[in-house]
Order: C-alpha cells, then structure tokens, then sequence
C-alpha cells in the first residue's frame, strides 16, 4: 500500500523548516519509484507542487522556487530531489540516488564464466562498487575472502545499489581454500597484482573460465596467494601514480575479460 501525502498549508506550515524538507524529500523519492503509476504521481505531484508554493517566503528556496517545475518530467524530479538535498546539507551518496527505472529484470541478465575473489579488502565502498561492477558487467559470483567486509555491512549494501540481489557472494574464511577450490573446478585463476612477472591485460587471452583475484588497499595480494594463483595479470599503468583503486582495476579487468569471453557465445552462460 502506497503512502497518501496530503498537507494543507496550515499544517505543512506548522513543521520545522528542517522537517519541511525531508516532507519534500520524502515526496520526491516516492514521486521517483511511482513516478510510471499515473494513479499514485498525479496527486502526488499536485501535493509537491502545492507544498513547493507554500514554501514561497522561504529564503534558503530561493534559486529553487525561482525555477517554475510541472513534474511531468523525470530528470526535472531528480534534479528538484537533488537541489533540496543540497539545501538540506545532505551529502549525496550513491545510495541517495538510487534509480531503479532503467534496470532490467532478472531474466534479461547475461552472465559470463568470471568470478571474483577478494582478498582480505578493507573498505566497505570498494567491496560494494565491486560487487556493482561485477553484476553489471555479467560474472557469475563474487567470493569475500577473510577480512573482506560481507553482507553485515550495510555500507557495503548501500553502495552495492540492489546488486546484491542479483549475484551470488559467498563468504570464504581465506582467499586460498577460494581459489583451490576453483582451481579443482577449472578456473584460470589470475591474481591482479603488480608484480614483476605479471602479463599485461593488453596481452592476456582468457581460457574457459577465470577467477580474478583483487587485493587489499594498502597490502596488495598476499605473496603467497599471488604464487598459488596460475598466472600474475596487471593494467599497464602510464601516470605518476603507481597503482589505481582495486574497485577501478577490479571494473577494467572485468570489463576486458568479460569482453573477450563474450566474443565466444560457447562461453556464455544465460540464465
Ligand atoms: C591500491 S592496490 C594496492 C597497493 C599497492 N600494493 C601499493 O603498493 O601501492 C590494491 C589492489 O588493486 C589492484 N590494482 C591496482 N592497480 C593495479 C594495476 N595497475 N594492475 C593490476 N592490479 C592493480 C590490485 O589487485 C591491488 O592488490
């Protein structure tokens, strides 16, 4: 049952200005899940837009009212959510601007024969933008290895944006029963490192199935775990900087490997 929000001016009036904002905010994140049901958005808009007047005295408004808004547009919803986030000191986050409209249902997912394995990562944003790269891009399951940061950590969930619903993870005590257990399944398992042996991305040809291995911030892949691995794959790197962010170079992997992979429709696992 969808919530009716109905204020006349008197009472909208009666709040907090602060309590008036979330009022709205709370109006337009609605407004942005319903925004296709024409039964629920038409008196709900109408509700936005009277609110959104009766706030006419109100200065902190000004550049936002000075603008004239219909709702009948999706962007002008979000861009109208964002500006009054900004005037409510609110940090946006990922997760504030979750938008679900575009998603495909789960029927229309393609996967690929990639699986990624963490091991022992620290942030909770990398594991969560991981773990959204590695749906969006189709692999197949993502392991969290020893100190990796799991589905208890609602940080990552946030910033994993739904996508955690939609690939399977699998907690593992250590990153080495993860990869002999996938090597004994017949993945290529390559660890992602830096290392003077590494093969450049550029030059690597995947077999059937691979695992990617991803390392901690500061630490990188434990050596141990890098010489279990079957081959050593780094992203040439040409700026002052010596290494990117594990969850960009977890995405570039992804991205490339899955690409290669998907030229071989044999490989390719539909759901
Ligand atoms: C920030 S790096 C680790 C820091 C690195 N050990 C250092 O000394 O600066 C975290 C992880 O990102 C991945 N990574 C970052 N840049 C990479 C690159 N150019 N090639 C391959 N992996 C990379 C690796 O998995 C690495 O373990």
């Amino acid at each position: 049952m969808r919530k009716i929000y109905r204020y006349s001016e008197k009472k909208f009036m009666g709040f907090s200005e602060t309590k008036r904002l979330d009022i709205l905010l709370e109006m337009l994140t609605a407004l942005e899940s319903g925004f296709s049901d024409t039964e629920f958005s038409a008196p709900l808009k109408e509700s936005i837009l009277n609110c959104l007047y009766y706030l006419k005295e109100d200065e902190t408004l000004q550049d936002i009212r000075g603008k004239s808004y219909t709702l009948e547009n999706f962007s002008e919803v979000i861009y109208l959510r964002d500006s009054l986030n900004r005037v409510r000191s609110k940090n946006l986050r990922d997760s504030d601007i979750y938008i679900k409209r575009y998603d495909v249902s789960p029927e229309q997912k393609s996967k690929f024969p990639v699986v990624v394995i963490l091991d022992n990562l620290r942030s909770a944003f990398n594991v969560g933008s991981i773990i959204r790269s590695s749906e969006c891009l189709g692999a197949e399951k993502v392991y969290l290895c020893g100190t990796t940061p799991g589905l208890n950590n609602k940080k990552m969930v946030d910033t994993a944006m739904g996508t955690t619903d939609f690939i399977e993870l699998e907690s593992c005590a250590s990153t080495e029963e993860a990869i002999v257990r996938l090597q004994k399944e017949g993945y290529q398992v390559c660890a992602i490192e830096l290392v003077s042996n590494a093969i450049s991305l550029n030059d690597f040809t995947p077999l059937k199935k691979v695992a990617i291995v991803l390392g901690n911030e500061s630490l990188g892949i434990d050596e141990s775990i890098v010489e279990l691995c079957d081959l050593s794959l780094v992203i040439p790197m040409h700026g002052w900087k010596n290494s990117l962010n594990v969850g960009t170079a977890g995405a570039i992997v992804l991205y490339d490997v899955v690409g290669k992979i998907s030229c071989n429709s044999e490989l390719r696992i539909d759901n």
